[in-house]
C-alpha cells in the first residue's frame, strides 16, 4: 500500500471534490516542491464554460497561495480509458513553475499510469528570454 501523503494518493483524493456539472469528467492533481510540500487541486467548472478552470491550474495557485513557487513533481488522475495529457494552458502553467525535466505522471483511477517530462509536453514554449530583445 502506497504512504498516505503521496501524489498519488492525493490527486486521487482531491478529485473526489472536482465539481463538474457539465462534463462530468472529474480530474485530481497534486504538485510536490522542494519544501516536500504537496498543494493539490480539483477542476471546478462554471455555467459559463470557459470561466472552468483545471485540476493544474487549482493545484499551481494553492502552491502560490502558500509561498512556494517551484515544483519537482506533479501528478494528473482521471476516469479514462489512458491517462489524460494536461491541456496546452495547463502545459503552459506548469512550465512556469517546474523546469523542463520534471517528471509529470498522468493517470487513471484503475492504475495505470504514464510518465512525461514538462520539457516534452511543450516543446518551443514560450519562456521569458523570449521577451528580452538582446
Ligand atoms: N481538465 C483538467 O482539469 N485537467 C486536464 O488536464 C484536462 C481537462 C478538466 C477541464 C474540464 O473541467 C474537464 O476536465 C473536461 O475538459
Amino acid at each position: 500500500m502506497s504512504r498516505p501523503e503521496s501524489l498519488s494518493d492525493m490527486a486521487r483524493a482531491v478529485r473526489e471534490n472536482a465539481y463538474t456539472p457539465y462534463s462530468h469528467f472529474k480530474v485530481g492533481a497534486a504538485l510536490r516542491t522542494p519544501s516536500g510540500a504537496i498543494y493539490t487541486g480539483c477542476n471546478v467548472e462554471n455555467v459559463a464554460y470557459p470561466e472552468g478552470t483545471c485540476a493544474e491550474a487549482g493545484a499551481i495557485a494553492a502552491m502560490v497561495a502558500a509561498g512556494e513557487t517551484e515544483i519537482t513533481e506533479a501528478y494528473v488522475i482521471a476516469d479514462s480509458r489512458h491517462p489524460v495529457p494536461p491541456c496546452g494552458g495547463c502545459r503552459q502553467k506548469l512550465a512556469e513553475f517546474a523546469k523542463s525535466g520534471v517528471t509529470v505522471t498522468l493517470a487513471t483511477i484503475d492504475g495505470a499510469e504514464q510518465s512525461v517530462l514538462v520539457g516534452d509536453l511543450l516543446p518551443g514554449a514560450f519562456g521569458r528570454d523570449h521577451m528580452e530583445k538582446s
